[in-house]
């Protein structure tokens, strides 16, 4: 038998190596378990709780490990753990193949990095790229080969806590990101030393979930899935991705987890992806709870025949009936064989029949690298989101002050610091915004700080609490009423209140649907509080999806936005508040009013009354708090000489789009310049605005910089649900570029059939 990486093709080998393989065997090649060692469970739990069947888990899963059922384990993030479990794979299997192991690596493993939203607030690709790829240094080091990332879903309903995980609304923007991520994790070429694979997920639509309400299901229209839904998982998939993940909900009527239309005709037949599809956690066993598969055996061969090659499973897989399904002719052996190709040769491609094993030494120095905490930094920087700043507050000057407040449940709270979606992550590396300022300030001002409210319970508990040990504060040990005096004396006698709110990091993510946007808890009204006393605040979000801050868009000077900004966040934080960096993120969604106004994008179509869409509601401004595209700087930009190449072309030809941009402050900083788009009329109505174009840029103290942009057919194609078909239609097109989605500078240019 061959179970070397040597001078054949991979081709050649996976095949010798499927001619020796049972069928259980097979069906093992397609099922990846949950392995988390002993901590979530208990041995003195209940017998028949969750608890109980946990802690039973890992003798289970090493049990069919070496019985050649296990192709792949998730959640072991320990190198010698990581030995000890292949060594059974390869050791005493009786074929040895080896076991790819993969995890969520979101936005980081050890060192954390700002949030997914928020990294492509930077609209920088540069950036994310860096940063996925040092995550995945990270995660190859311990002996991780595969991470369940980048999820590029599009968000347009901020009630949906995943919003947190993607890149916003715009499948422009989430397309770019998309691709940087693949980039990052991946390297050039699916096995390049100290990367991983990249599964981009959840295929798809998930996003779209009935009222923001995670696994509801999603009915969305052909023309917004192939034109917004879709784009990002292209992107990534001509970017190299290895892997996809499916997602749990029903579209259109169709569990996505065995949804054949998706995996076949759309991801394998229409877009040539070659790599191999695993399901999200349990999502083939739920194919039965669905109410779309029989029993586990039809779950089995809905599956596979759907195109879903690895059953992801905690207990009793339902890909454990695939024998069965092949026996009774539900499955063909060809189909199965398929499914068990691409898993083996993607562990081929990353090398694993000739090195299977990790070096456990090396872990310890490639975490420890102090390079990787620079790039958390430079990366929670980088995606900061100004949303205000009146009569320029900010930057504040250490010099002119003596003390400062900070104030509020976040504002020491690392675990909170580092967001959602991290289990390695070290708290004693990780820099609060409360030890961030103190650090940058030095022993000359003096910094205090005080909660002033506490961090509530959710109203149901998160399953993840249990793995990350996070707690909400005891009640019983917490008097809101005497914090929130202290917290508001400590602003009173101090230079500057420093404001940290936002929603702690369990009240976002997977299972985090919220019903409203307020800020949790009494924090408004500590908010209120603080602005009373007259001392000038500064207002810091931490948050993964806008929440509503109506209030303090009008009473508050500055705000920055600096969502879950990770291991380096404090530090970060501080180099923006005291000017060492400017803030240049911008908003990767529509930020609405109030909760009441969602789902809310820019890129709607016109209607027959563009011009009062500020009268849409009677009892509130139908225009967003912040528009996509927003956030400000410490520069000031003006945007003058647009121009266009071709004022007409034909629906072939790629335009030029020139403008030049100027910095008209006495200090560098960051733009991102947008460019947007609206066809007047075609086969269907287009969005009154849609991105396709953007460049973040660097302009020193009045530099002026010429700026291009290239528009093609590719930027003007889209599927229109009237010829049921990609089109570029011949129109008139206006153009704006600018700082955000309502950039008033404008110019247009025609397009003629021939
Ligand atoms: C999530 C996936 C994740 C998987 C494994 C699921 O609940 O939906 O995004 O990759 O768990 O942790």
């Amino acid at each position: 038998m061959t179970t070397t990486n040597d001078a054949s093709p991979i081709d050649s080998r996976v095949d010798e190596l499927i001619a020796q393989m049972t069928p259980a065997e097979k069906a093992g090649q397609l099922t990846q378990y949950f392995y988390f060692g002993s901590f979530m469970g208990s041995s003195d739990a209940e017998p028949g709780s969750i608890e109980s069947a946990m802690a039973q888990l890992p003798e289970m899963v090493e049990g069919s490990v070496t019985a050649g059922g296990a192709t792949s384990l998730l959640f072991v993030t320990h190198p010698a753990e990581i030995n000890r479990l292949q060594r059974l794979a390869v050791e005493d299997s009786r074929l040895g193949i080896p076991l790819l192991f993969g995890f969520d690596v979101i936005h980081g493993l050890r060192t954390i990095l700002p949030v997914p939203i928020a990294m492509a607030a930077s609209w920088d690709p540069e950036t994310i790229e860096l940063g996925q790829s040092m995550a995945a240094r990270e995660a190859r080091a311990v002996g991780i080969h595969w991470t369940f990332a980048p999820m590029v879903d599009i968000a347009r309903d901020p009630r949906w806590g995943r919003i947190v995980e993607g890149a916003g609304e715009d499948p422009y923007l989430g397309a770019a990101v998309a691709s940087a991520q693949v980039r990052g994790f991946q390297g050039e070429q699916i096995g390049a030393p100290e990367h991983v694979i990249a599964g981009p997920k959840h295929f798809a639509g998930y996003g779209a979930a009935l009222g923001g309400r995670d696994y509801d299901e999603v009915n969305l229209s052909d023309a917004e899935l192939w034109n917004v839904y879709l784009p990002p998982f292209k992107a990534a998939i001509d970017a190299g991705a290895g892997n996809v993940m499916t997602a749990y909900m029903d579209l259109n009527g169709v569990p996505a987890s065995g949804n054949s239309w998706l995996f076949t005709d759309v991801l394998r037949t229409t877009w040539g992806f070659d790599g191999f599809v695993v399901s999200d956690a349990n999502a083939v066993r739920s194919l039965v709870t669905q109410g779309f598969a029989a029993d586990l055996a039809d779950a089995a061969a809905r599956g596979v025949n759907a195109g879903v090659d690895i059953e992801m499973s905690m207990f009793d897989p339902a890909y454990g009936r695939l024998p069965e399904a092949l026996e009774s002719g539900a499955v063909l052996a060809e189909a199965l064989d398929a499914s068990v190709r691409r898993v083996l040769a993607a562990k081929f491609a990353m090398g694993l029949f000739d090195t299977p094993y990790v070096e456990e030494d090396r872990a310890r120095e490639v975490l420890a690298d102090p390079a990787h905490r620079e790039v958390a930094r430079v990366a929670a920087e980088r995606s900061a989101v100004m949303l205000r700043n009146e009569d320029g507050l900010l930057p504040l000057d250490p010099g002119d002050l003596k003390s400062i407040a900070v104030i509020g449940p976040l504002a020491d709270s690392k675990r909170d610091t580092l967001g959602p979606w991290v289990f390695d992550f070290d708290l004693d590396e990780t820099v609060s915004v409360f030890e961030g300022i103190r650090g940058r300030v030095g022993s000359g001002v003096q910094v205090e700080f005080a909660p002033g409210v506490a961090r509530t319970q959710r109203l149901h508990p998160s399953p993840f609490d249990r793995m990350d040990g996070y707690a909400a504060d005891d009640p019983d040990d917490f008097d809101d009423d005497a914090e929130m005096a202290r917290a508001v004396g400590l602003a009173r006698s101090a230079d500057v209140a420093i404001v940290v709110l936002g929603e702690w990091q369990n009240q976002i993510g997977e299972l985090a649907s919220r019903s409203s946007l307020e800020l949790p808890g009494r924090q408004l009204e500590l908010l209120q509080a603080v602005v009373e006393t007259g001392t000038q605040v500064v207002l810091l979000v931490m948050n993964g999806r806008p929440l509503d801050l109506r209030w303090a868009a009008e009473h508050v000077p500055a705000i920055l936005d600096i969502w879950y900004p990770g291991t380096r966040g404090g530090e970060a934080v501080a180099n923006l508040l005291f000017g060492d960096v400017s803030p240049g993120g911008k908003l990767p969604f529509t930020w609405p009013r109030t909760v009441g106004q969602v789902p809310m994008i820019y890129s709607h179509t016109r209607s027959q009354d563009p011009d009062n869409q500020a009268h849409r509601y009677w009892n509130e401004d139908g225009t967003p708090l912040f528009p996509f595209g927003h956030g400000l700087s410490y520069g000031h930009f003006e945007y003058t000489n647009l121009a266009i190449d071709r004022p007409v072309s034909t629906t072939q030809d790629t335009v030029t789009v020139s403008v030049d941009v100027t910095n008209t402050a006495n200090r560098e900083a960051d733009e991102v310049v947008q460019l947007y788009i609206h066809q007047r009329y075609g086969s269907a109505s287009r969005p009154g605005r849609e991105l396709k174009g953007f460049q973040r840029v660097t302009l020193s103290a009045g530099e002026s910089r010429p700026l291009r942009f290239l528009l093609g057919p590719d930027e003007r194609r889209y599927w229109s649900a009237a010829v049921r078909d990609w089109v570029t239609d011949a129109s008139t097109f206006d153009v704006w570029v600018g700082g955000d989605s309502t950039a008033p500078l404008s110019t247009t240019f025609e397009v003629t059939d021939s």
